[in-house]
């Protein structure tokens, strides 16, 4: 009999609320460590968000609005591409779709998405919270981070309140992304009151429905994936701090109830001001929070003395206190070190030389160059000759086979040449596969053969003369 699943190993307190980028907290939590992460991100609302200036929460702002030059570094989609390539077929039918706005929020989310599936535990869950933005595109990021199989609810939040549009229905509703990690998560059943005609009905027909079946009039009737009984918070509401985009009480105390036990570990990485981390609590669990904006830490530190969750500096005047650890510096990693993806990795990077570190536009740039010919790109692996468009970079030894992610293992090939490499085929491979009858897509073999030689070369001469004039202006310029 195998040894019952224990995770891994946890190098963060219990109560730990991270102020910053959770992007470099994430990074630095060991893998396998967290039994449910429920989390309320940006939702791509184009504006910024500011606390009510009277508020407990005043102060606070965040920003929800995202440019592809402004907010995506080249580390990330450059390590998407490598990594996740399904992800980044996602981002770039959101920017043909909907725009680059679209795109640039799934990278940044979807970076993140990555390591927070690295920390999940492979009994844990996943809950997004996402409104009618975003909705349909992050489902599909989700999809390509934690699997299609994985995906178990979409849960339709509905609420009152707030304004309606002139020349559309009322937007009454937000959604929740429901993923375990794998096909074996723990879920606890929840259930509600049956209606009022439902339990007379059920009560004169001593307990049994009109469909013949016992009902547990006592216990209610099972939770769907629609909740209209949690209102959103209203100015008056006796939780409400004040802060844009607070989330009540009740409906992550519903998740948490779900999809955790009492000590399990429940991570909210936007937890704003901190519902997430209160209603764990509540309910006996542990949490860590991380959030980054600035200027209402006091507020939070408020709310959390509310409910006797104190921080280091009143921790003496409080009897019996949980203190709340409140810190800018990622944990350290204490296990192997392994990352959501390889290249983003930034805690202990083996030494790399300045050419080893060349970006993906610089090596197409280059790649483009030695395989040209008459006007257009030779594919390496077919030998058609194609506009320096439809050419994609390609790695010559696949990365699952440890090739490196270099200029001097990298090649550019048409479409469907990549498509049927992806992470099985060596180049050489490739050639096979396209010359079999049933495939018949090789081209011109040797032609094939000479753009992979011609892009050695230059690779090998980039990687020798990097530092050069004439170098630099070729990757540059
Ligand atoms: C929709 S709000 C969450 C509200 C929360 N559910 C609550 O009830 O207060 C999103 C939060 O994400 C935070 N945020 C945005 N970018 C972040 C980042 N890179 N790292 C950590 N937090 C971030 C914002 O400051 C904001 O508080």
């Amino acid at each position: 009999m195998s040894a019952p699943y224990s995770g891994g190993v946890p190098n963060f307190e219990n109560r730990s609320l991270y102020h910053g980028d959770n992007l470099d907290f994430l990074r630095g939590m060991n893998s396998e460590t967290v039994h449910l992460i429920a989390t309320d991100p940006p939702f791509n609302k184009n504006r910024d968000f500011h606390a009510t200036p009277d508020s407990l929460a005043r102060g606070a702002r965040f920003k929800d609005r995202w440019r592809w030059h402004e907010d995506v570094h080249e580390e990330w989609t450059d390590s998407i591409i490598d990594d996740w390539p399904a992800v980044w077929e996602v981002i770039l039918a959101a920017r043909a779709a909907y725009g680059d706005d679209m795109g640039a929020f799934l990278c940044w989310l979807g970076v993140r998405l990555m390591e927070m599936h690295r920390v999940l535990r492979r009994d844990g869950s996943i809950y997004l919270h996402i409104d009618h933005t975003a909705h349909a595109y992050v489902k599909c990021l989700m999809d390509a981070i934690f699997g299609w199989k994985n995906f178990q609810n979409e849960l339709v939040w509905c609420y009152r309140g707030g304004g309606v549009p002139k020349k559309a229905f009322a937007r009454k509703h937000d959604t929740l992304l429901f993923y375990s990690k794998s096909n074996n998560w723990q879920f606890n059943k929840q259930y509600m009151p049956y209606s009022e005609a439902s339990t007379k009905l059920v009560s004169s027909r001593g307990g049994v429905s009109i469909d013949g079946k016992e009902r547990n009039l006592a216990r209610g009737a099972a939770m769907t994936d629609w909740w209209s009984d949690i209102n959103s918070l209203q100015t008056w509401s006796p939780e409400r701090t004040g802060y844009p985009t607070q989330k009540p009480l009740a409906l992550y105390r519903r998740i948490i109830k779900a999809s955790s036990q009492e000590g399990d570990i429940v991570l909210d990485p936007f937890c704003g001001c901190s519902t997430t981390p209160v209603a764990a609590e509540q309910l006996n669990r542990q949490w860590v929070g991380m959030d980054i904006w600035d200027g209402a830490i006091e507020q939070v530190k408020d709310r959390l003395r509310e409910e006797w969750l104190v921080t280091p500096d009143d921790a003496e005047t409080r009897m019996f206190p949980h203190v709340v650890q409140i810190t800018s510096s990622p944990p350290i990693r204490t296990d192997g070190n392994e990352v959501a993806a390889p290249t983003l990795r930034l805690k202990v990077q083996r030494p790399q030389a300045p050419w080893q570190r060349m970006t993906h536009r610089q090596m197409v740039r280059l790649l483009a160059q030695a395989q040209a010919s008459s006007g257009g790109v030779i594919c390496a692996g077919c030998g058609r000759v194609l506009e320096p468009d439809f050419m994609q970079l390609d790695h010559i030894q696949p990365k699952t086979d440890g090739g490196a992610n270099h200029i001097t293992n990298r090649i550019l090939l048409c479409g469907p040449c990549n498509r049927r490499k992806r992470n099985y085929f060596t180049l050489a491979g490739l050639w096979r596969e396209n010359k079999k009858k049933a495939i018949g897509w090789m081209k011109d073999e040797s032609r094939a053969k000479l753009a992979r030689e011609d892009a050695r070369a230059k690779a090998e001469w980039a990687r020798d003369h990097f530092h050069t004039e004439e170098c630099q202006a070729l990757l540059g310029g």
